[in-house]
């Protein structure tokens, strides 16, 4: 029996979409407004979820406090109010997308992640754009 255990957690970061090897012109035309050189910053939303069988000692998929620590050490802490151009280094050499981003978050999580879980993460950038990755 599997089921999916799911956490929500959020962090604040500003980031800019462009290409270094593009001109102004071209930055501006792809990515509109996200391109500004001053940044911008969003409220970024999380949703974490792991699937996996009912451990038949515990009642658990996952520790939820587990779950809860590995999203604050690995993502939270790297990205809360942070520049993620300038002080992520996941990002200097990446667009930092929501596309982008939510490979860099599962990654980040999915080498802590037994081998008989399943993770999905989904990331809001805003209410409304959200995009979601599960591996491949
Ligand atoms: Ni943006």
């Amino acid at each position: 029996m599997k089921v999916t255990v799911s956490r929500k957690a959020h962090f604040n970061a500003a980031h800019r979409l462009y290409r270094s090897d593009w001109d102004d012109e071209r930055n501006n035309s792809v990515f509109g407004k996200c391109s500004n050189k001053n940044f911008h910053g969003h409220n970024y939303e999380l949703i974490v979820s792991v699937r996996g069988e009912i451990d038949s000692e515990t009642g658990y998929v996952i520790d939820m406090k587990t779950l809860k620590d590995l999203i604050k050490f690995e993502i939270e802490e790297a990205f809360d109010h942070k520049n993620l151009n300038i002080e992520v280094s996941d990002f200097q050499n990446l667009n930092p997308t929501a596309e982008n981003i939510v490979v860099v978050i599962y990654n980040k999580l999915f080498k802590h992640m037994q081998d008989d879980h399943d993770l999905e993460v989904v990331l809001y950038e805003t209410p409304r754009n959200f995009v979601k990755y599960s591996g491949q």
